[in-house]
């Protein structure tokens, strides 16, 4: 359990940063992340109680070092920094984009899926004890796949993108 946490999730909006969040809050943290535009309205809409803030505009530092951990999904230097400011003397900035950092509070945190950890995310899924954002669904086809990721190149996809399969 992590009471009494306050956890920080950078691109909160994004497939790991969701998960991350909603594995956080699971576990009893006090879960705050960024988020831009339609992610930030979405996080608002669907975990009222996560404190959000738009990394376009807001400054996630001004309340000083009170995360006990960052995680940190991104990976520029700009949202490192601001991480580790961010971050109490104890506490830890994880990231799954940086592979180290002279700050000792860094953890790369990357965890290699399982079957273990997939059916742990399958069975939260089917409960409903997290969700997951769907952008579209289509039949899996060449001209599908082309769209798709064209449309991932151009920007703009809110959420998944689903191909089905029969
Ligand atoms: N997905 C996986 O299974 C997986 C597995 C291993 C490693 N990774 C790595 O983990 C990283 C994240 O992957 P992902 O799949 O979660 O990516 P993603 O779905 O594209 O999400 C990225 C998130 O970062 C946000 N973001 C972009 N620029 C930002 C900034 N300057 N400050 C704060 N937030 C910002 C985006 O918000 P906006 O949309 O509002 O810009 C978006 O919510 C990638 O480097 C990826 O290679 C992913």
């Amino acid at each position: 359990m992590l009471t009494n946490v306050f956890w920080f999730t950078a691109g909160g909006s994004g497939s790991v940063g969701l998960m991350a969040i909603q594995a956080a809050l699971n576990a009893g943290a006090d879960v705050s992340a960024t988020a831009s535009g339609w992610g930030l309205q979405m996080l608002r809409e669907k975990f009222p109680q996560v404190t959000g803030f738009d990394y376009k505009t807001d400054d996630i530092t001004a309340n000083g070092a009170v995360y006990d951990a960052v995680y940190d999904t991104v990976g520029s230097e700009r949202v490192l920094a601001a991480s580790f400011k961010a971050t109490k003397p104890n506490g830890h900035v994880l990231s799954i984009v940086a592979r180290s950092h002279r700050d000792p509070r860094f953890v790369h945190f990357f965890k290699q899926a399982s079957g273990e950890t997939v059916q742990t995310l399958l069975d939260g899924l089917s409960s409903g004890r997290f969700i997951s954002v769907i952008d579209s669904k289509l039949p899996l086809s060449a001209d599908n796949v082309r769209l798709d990721y064209a449309r991932l190149q151009q920007g703009g996809v809110h959420g998944k993108l689903i191909l089905t399969v029969g």
